[in-house]
């Protein structure tokens, strides 16, 4: 653990008044309405967590909240910096670090994305299956021992995944499944770029989550992770790609995230 994470855990133990978070969620572009559905909540700004994201993204707030749904204690982090915003892609790191020694096991990723799915449009739910790294970076690069080399079979915990797809039947929210390939933005992919992704097995593109999830496998979190679709992906219909759209259209997916999420909580509280 490094020294920000340590002086962070300090800062959260010190005001989360007993709360013991057991589950951590990431909210993505356009998301953050769902930490409001937190019971009993205590709001941390980022800023004064060291090490923690000062997000410079539209649609990413930079707070750290404390809540309870169902039962189950959570700390949700509504927004995360990517990797196009400073060129590292272990700028999680601390954060991730701060949230698994304050004893969270669960790891839930958001993200707003782009689908190759023509089943998959704009206001749908992907669940995440498996990601596809091509970027040519990796958050683990750099000095460090041989956890590094981390195991990504089942990176996406298959009995969360089972967990989310029967919370999502209950609640009659229509989740999807499908590969994640990452892309490190700041620009949208081409036309071109998205065929290649079609032809090697994805099923959405996105600028997030795979760092993160690569982290938080080394950090022994169990990791589960959702995509809001805000687009179809460059090339795969008549509308031009803009940031705006992708905050405007994760709105249309948030009640499902909610609903999801809220599910998936309340299930996870339940479990020992
Ligand atoms: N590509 C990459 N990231 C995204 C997209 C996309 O089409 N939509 C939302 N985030």
């Amino acid at each position: 653990m490094n020294d920000s994470s340590a002086k962070a855990i300090a800062t959260i133990r010190a005001r989360i008044d007993g709360r013991l978070p057991k589950v951590a969620v990431i909210l993505g572009s356009g998301l953050a309405g769902f930490a409001e559905a937190l019971e009993d909540r205590l709001v941390i700004a980022n800023r004064d967590l060291p090490g923690f994201p000062h997000p410079s993204v539209t649609g990413h707030a930079g707070d750290l909240v404390f809540g309870a749904l169902g039962g189950c204690q959570v700390a949700v982090m509504t927004g995360r910096t990517h990797f196009y915003e400073t060129g590292r892609a272990d700028r999680m790191k601390t954060p991730l670090s701060a949230l698994r020694a304050l004893g969270c096991e669960i790891l839930i990723l958001t993200n707003a994305a782009g689908s190759l799915r023509p089943d998959a449009g704009p206001g749908c739910l992907m669940l995440i299956t498996d990601h596809i790294n091509l970027s040519g970076t990796n958050p683990l690069i750099g000095p460090g021992d041989d956890t590094r080399f981390v195991d990504l079979i089942d990176c996406y915990d298959p009995e969360l995944r089972e967990r989310a797809l029967q919370s999502a039947a209950a609640q009659g929210v229509e989740l999807h499944q499908g590969v994640y390939m990452w892309f490190s933005g700041p620009s949208f992919e081409t036309p071109a770029e998205i065929r290649m992704a079609k032809l090697l097995g994805a099923d959405v593109v996105g600028m997030s989550t795979v760092p993160e999830a690569i982290v938080a496998r080394q950090l022994g979190f169990r990791v589960l992770a959702v995509s809001a679709i805000t687009n179809m992906a460059a090339g795969l219909d008549d509308q031009p790609l803009d940031h705006g759209q992708t905050v405007a259209k994760a709105a249309k997916a948030l009640d499902g995230m909610t609903r999801l999420l809220t599910a998936l909580l309340r299930g996870l509280g339940q479990t020992p």
